[in-house]
């Protein structure tokens, strides 16, 4: 904090108040008295500050500062914050996703990175993670995973019996899991983590031509895989919980601005009818090989927030929010979270969130929405549309529009249709085989080995060995032995069995 000159302290109605230490009271010893508005004020605004967490994603922190696009990819999109040299400043948040507000920073997770851009045709919103892929690929079954990574009803503690038993009974989720008990599930510090899509967008150009794309965020501080061993982020958890929070907000404060060049993936559209893989299947990465990366843009964070509540707490994101020459794919997921963060934030910030100013566009908005709790831009005649009297009026858009793929049929629930190189386990597999150096893998080895003998029961262990048998037989055989030499072959009782119980059946 720096020394400024005190200002009088005043009543949120801006009237002078008369002390800062001393209650309204009768006689100096006497009760306080109802008629002191400024305790009164004081005691209700407190009991009001905390709002709702994010039900997932509730510990994380932010920044601000701006993006440049560096190259012409004007041939893939129209999108005014993509055309070269377009500078547009930048709201950006980063996360764990199953730990409370308060919970340490160092927890094994996959981390959010979010990336709000303020652009001059609205608020363009990239929600994405550290890793490529997700544990899932049908939004029906989001809720379920993030409960089962949360905690239990009985005891209120999270529980490795039961993030493995939805694992282990959602194949799908092998490839995001292995980059989870890799180097990536604990990162050093946000600045030194690569952020993607995962998901894959449209593009659409100025002719209308549509592209398929997805978004890596490419850090410039290192090569991504900075990281904490399990053993120093257990240590850090107690040490210092907010360690990823404090990093940021310090570098930011000292002039070490963090950045990350954006890359992306691009598809050409009728390529995805054809391609062995399902790319609009969101466990799966796209080979660079097949698809490789061409560099967009510049991100910099270089500006802290100065009220954490109103421009982090308060920052909402939302996957929806598309600018014109950007568009979503028919990734289920995807989908599905258009629907779900604007409805989170209604529950969360109320109806009118976007008025807050950290959410507000930096454009001017036109929008026939009125009224509401908390609302405080005035509305002004006419308040509906079609009208007469020189209301806004919606533009057709210029060309062919980011909208859907081709998409017909009779409805049902059906996973989406199996091509040649559609399976769980092969890119799982090549991750740990290609990708992880030995010492990596051997650490992968301890973490999941670790993981799965604190407290997981004998039935779901039995289905784990398998489910890593199937990503790479060696490394299966690997945690299945680590995992027996710590808990002395003794099963243990479905789900409540602690680390410290099994180091007694060992022992
Ligand atoms: C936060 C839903 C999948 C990244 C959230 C929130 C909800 C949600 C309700 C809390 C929003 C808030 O209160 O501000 C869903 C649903 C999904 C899904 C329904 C799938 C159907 C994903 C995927 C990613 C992702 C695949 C990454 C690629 C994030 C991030 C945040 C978040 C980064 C935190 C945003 C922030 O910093 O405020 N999600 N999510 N989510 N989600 Fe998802």
């Amino acid at each position: 904090m720096t020394d400024k000159k005190a200002p009088p302290t005043t009543t949120d109605a801006g009237i002078p108040v008369a002390s800062d230490e001393h209650s309204l009271t009768v006689g100096r010893d006497g009760p306080i008295v109802l008629h002191d508005h400024y305790l009164i004020e004081q005691m209700a605004n407190f009991n009001r500050e905390r709002i709702p967490e994010r039900q997932p994603h509730a510990k994380g922190s932010g920044a601000f500062g701006h993006f440049e696009t560096t190259a012409d990819v004007s041939k893939y999109t129209k999108a005014k914050l993509f055309q070269p040299g377009v500078k547009t400043d930048v709201a950006m948040r980063f996360s764990t996703v199953a730990g409370e507000r308060g919970s340490p920073d160092t927890w094994r997770d996959p981390r959010g990175f979010s990336v709000k851009f303020y652009t001059e045709e609205g608020n363009f919103d990239m929600v994405g993670n550290n890793t490529p892929i997700f544990f899932v690929r049908d939004p029906i079954k989001f809720q379920n995973f993030i409960r089962s990574q949360k905690r239990r009803a009985d005891n209120g503690l999270r529980d490795h019996d039961m993030q493995w038993d939805f694992w282990t009974l959602s194949p799908e989720s092998a490839h995001q899991v292995t980059y989870l008990m890799g180097d990536r599930g604990i990162p050093k510090t946000w600045r030194e983590m690569n952020g993607y899509s995962s998901h894959t967008y449209m593009l659409v150009n100025a002719e209308g031509e549509k592209f398929w794309v997805k978004f890596h965020f490419h850090t410039d501080q290192g090569d991504g895989n900075a990281h904490y061993t399990q053993e120093e982020a257990d240590r850090m958890a107690g040490q210092d919980g907010d360690v990823h929070r404090r990093d940021l907000f310090d570098n930011i404060a000292s002039g070490n601005a963090p950045s990350w060049t954006l890359k992306w993936q691009i598809m050409p559209f009728e390529d995805a009818k054809t391609y062995r893989i399902n790319p609009f299947d969101l466990t799966k990465v796209w080979p660079h090989a097949d698809y490789p990366l061409i560099e967009v843009g510049k991100l910099v964070l270089d500006k802290n927030p100065v009220d954490f509540h109103t421009q982090i707490e308060q920052l909402a994101f939302e996957p929806n929010n598309m600018v014109p020459g950007v568009g979503l794919s028919p990734d289920k997921m995807l989908l599905a979270r258009g629907f779900s963060y604007a409805d989170a934030h209604r529950a969360r910030l109320g109806v009118n969130y976007k008025e807050i100013p950290v959410n507000k566009p930096q454009c001017p908005v036109f929008s026939y929405t009125k009224d509401g709790a908390g609302r405080t831009e005035n509305v002004t005649d006419p308040v509906y549309a079609p009208n007469s009297y020189g209301g806004p009026s919606a533009q057709p858009p210029q060309g062919d529009e980011a909208g859907l793929w081709y998409a017909d049929g009779d409805m049902m629930r059906e996973a989406y249709t199996l091509r040649e190189d559609d399976d769980d386990w092969s890119q799982a597999g090549a991750l740990v085989r290609e990708v992880m150096d030995d010492a990596e893998r051997d650490r992968f080895v301890d973490n999941v080995a670790g993981h799965l003998a604190d407290g997981v029961s004998e039935k779901v262990l039995v289905r784990a060995f398998e489910y890593w048998r199937n990503v790479d037989e060696e490394i299966g055989n690997r945690i299945e032995k680590a995992v027996r030499d710590m808990i002395g072959g003794t099963s243990t009782a479905p789900g409540m069995a602690s680390a410290e119980s099994i180091a007694r059946s060992a022992g």
